[in-house]
């Protein structure tokens, strides 16, 4: 099955961008990750970061029919935008929120969500192992179907 990963914005700084609260590892890092591990499990990933709402909304549209599952760190884009809400719920492909950083336990604007709650599920605090723990997820997801 296909399966895509979707990073906002901001989310190409990672590894460099205020270490103490995102870490060090960098985005390539998990997504090679990730990618390695969706395909020893028979899957394939794809992977896109923007900075740009337009851009990730356009892959989500594109996604509709091609794409079985979506993890999505959607960054700053989390707690401002409908248009990604509406996408997701439009094109109706599951998907799993993720967060680097415990965002309850951060400032109040970081506590709402446009997407928590028509998310399958929402990880967030684990920082990197946040995003191997939603593949692992989607992962037994699919081999029930
Ligand atoms: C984030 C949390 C968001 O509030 C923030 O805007 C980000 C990253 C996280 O992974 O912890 O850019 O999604």
């Amino acid at each position: 099955a296909k399966i895509l990963l979707l990073n906002g914005p901001n989310l190409n700084l990672l590894g460099t961008r205020e270490p103490e609260i995102y870490g060090s590892t960098t985005l390539a890092d998990i997504e090679q990750r990730l990618a390695k591990q969706a395909n020893a499990a028979g899957h394939q990933l794809d992977t896109l970061q923007s900075n740009a709402e337009h851009l990730i909304i356009e892959r989500i549209h594109a996604a509709r029919d091609e794409v079985d599952f979506i993890i999505i760190n959607p960054a700053a884009f989390t707690h401002t935008s409908i248009a990604i809400r509406d996408a997701l719920a439009g094109t109706a492909i599951p998907f799993i929120e993720i967060h680097l950083s415990n965002v309850h336990a951060r400032e109040p604007f970081r506590q709402h969500s446009y997407l928590a709650d028509i998310a399958t599920g929402v990880i967030c605090g684990l920082g990197v192992d946040g995003y191997d723990l939603a593949l692992q997820a989607v992962i037994r997801r699919l081999e029930q179907h």
